[in-house]
């Protein structure tokens, strides 16, 4: 080729990457095929720099094996939580499942940059367009799945913002099994459509601290008003499943499998923000549990540990602030101590969070693999108000149009924290969230934030010095 026909392909070849770069940056939503629905889950143990200390059996004190395990998980789940290997093959009829609402769209949300006036791009990965609003049922079409393959005919679960619950309820449905599903009373009675929704998808649903168990019964003995806490739905649930044959427990969030099924989210995003022609220099998700937020964050992690400079904000109420105030230590993972001991960040088994209004974030503990990035610093936490997160989510909706869940809204707080800070230190960031669900069932607390009566909660350093007594004792990690 001579010089000037190559100067010419060049200069066409530059013109079009500026115009896919223009189109990109004019573009609202960025979507995938169905066929790129990823193919293989992620586990971020293969390239985590210091392994998570192993789980202990509360009785010995030594670590649990498959066995201890076999009542509560099907086998492959058990296999997946101590897995090294670092991708997993997703099943077809779980794909097939996924395929009703996977891929999920990626926003640029150039409304909400317009509002507040940032040099910043934003973007936000959105899981709420799943029947059941939210990330949830990425891992609970898995696990039903699994437990159907293994012979289990009964699940049995607990909920906080009710997201969990109908997610399991749905899965449930729509693979053949049964569901019984305790849900935090607080939920219970703020949203009763929540309910519905899961009675819609033929589950049982009953509220906890609950008559139905030894572990219920109990609390509401000693506290007749427990606004009851996803640590005591747990060991509701544990003990229903530990009591029947037929029945497996399944969690929601917290556990290594949890963690890894959703990680189709953060997946889906990397080659999302490529068709935007965009890299995220900051990655924010909400954490209850935490599933939402590795699952959007873990794949980013892959190339933060490989070297590339991301910062990993994770979002949390200042009532339930286990990540910004809680200690790492073993603790169970719920009240009446019937789990096995995790190495977490914990605020202690018994402690009960205010019943603030994202039911999904009042967990005492947080993924042993999430506090473990803590620990070694490549996660960072904050923690806000609830009035403050109302307010952000409702300048979300005003400008995105989408009502957000008040879980899902620390993570737009997170997102306009960090925005502001770079425009005050007049930098500009490429900033990704996650809007792990809709907040269409959460009206009741938006009319309690419209009529000013919604309390800001931060945790009293006495009460949580007293929460933390209850692991004093217990085997302390590496
Ligand atoms: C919409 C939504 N986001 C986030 C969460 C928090 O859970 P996790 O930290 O496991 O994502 C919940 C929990 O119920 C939820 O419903």
């Amino acid at each position: 080729m001579d010089s000037e026909a190559a100067r010419t392909r060049l200069t066409f070849y530059a013109r079009a990457v500026q115009q896919t770069r223009a189109l990109a940056a004019s573009q609202t939503k960025f979507l995938l095929e169905e066929s790129q629905l990823p193919r293989r889950w992620y586990n971020i143990r293969s390239d985590m720099p210091r392994a998570p200390p192993r789980v202990l059996h509360p009785g010995t004190g030594k670590p649990v094996g498959p066995d201890d395990l076999a009542p509560l998980f099907p086998m492959e789940l058990i296999g997946q939580e101590v897995s090294e290997e670092a991708e997993i093959a997703i099943p077809e009829e779980v794909l097939e499942i996924y395929r009703l609402w996977r891929p999920t769209p990626l926003y640029r949300a150039s409304r909400l940059e317009a509002a507040i006036g940032t040099r910043s791009r934003i973007f936000y990965k959105y899981e709420g367009v799943s029947p059941p609003g939210s990330h949830k049922p990425n891992t609970a079409v898995a696990q039903a799945f699994y437990n159907k393959q293994e012979g289990r005919t009964r699940l049995s679960t607990e909920t906080g913002a009710g997201q969990w619950g109908s997610a399991l309820a749905f899965a449930c449905k729509l693979i053949g099994l049964e569901c019984k599903v305790y849900m935090v009373r607080v939920s219970y009675e703020q949203k009763p459509f929540r309910r519905s929704l899961i009675e819609a998808w033929a589950a049982e649903v009953v509220s906890s601290p609950s008559e139905d168990t030894q572990s219920g019964r109990a609390i509401r003995e000693e506290h007749p008003d427990s606004p009851g806490s996803l640590g005591i739905a747990i060991s509701e649930a544990v003990e229903d499943a530990a009591g029947r044959d037929d029945t497996a427990y399944s969690l929601g969030s917290v556990l290594n499998h949890v963690l890894l099924h959703q990680t189709v989210i953060g997946q889906e995003a990397l080659a999302q923000m490529e068709l935007a022609d965009a890299f995220p220099d900051v990655v924010i998700g909400c954490v209850g549990g935490g599933s939402n937020f590795a699952g959007l964050a873990f794949p980013f992690m892959r190339e933060k540990i490989a070297g590339r400079e991301i910062d990993v904000l994770a979002c949390e109420p200042a009532a339930c602030p286990t990540l910004t105030r809680g200690l790492f230590a073993y603790d169970f993972g719920d009240t009446s101590k019937l789990t096995p001991l995790v190495a977490m960040h914990t605020l202690g088994h018994d402690f009960v969070p205010a019943p603030i209004h994202a039911g999904g974030l009042r967990y005492h503990g947080v993924a042993p693999l999430i506090s473990q990035l803590v620990r070694d610093g490549l996660i960072r936490a904050e923690a806000y108000l609830q009035n403050d997160v109302f307010a952000s989510a409702v300048l979300f909706a005003g400008s995105e149009g989408i009502l957000p869940a008040p879980e899902a809204a620390h993570a737009i707080h997170g997102t306009l924290q960090v925005a502001k800070a770079a425009d005050q230190a007049g930098e500009e960031r490429t900033i990704l969230f996650n809007l792990s669900g809709h907040g269409h069932f959460d009206m009741a607390a938006y009319d309690n934030y419209f009529a000013g009566k919604l309390e800001d909660v931060a945790l009293d350093e006495d009460e949580m010095s007293r929460a933390l007594h209850a692991i004093e004792g217990l085997p302390s990690p590496a």
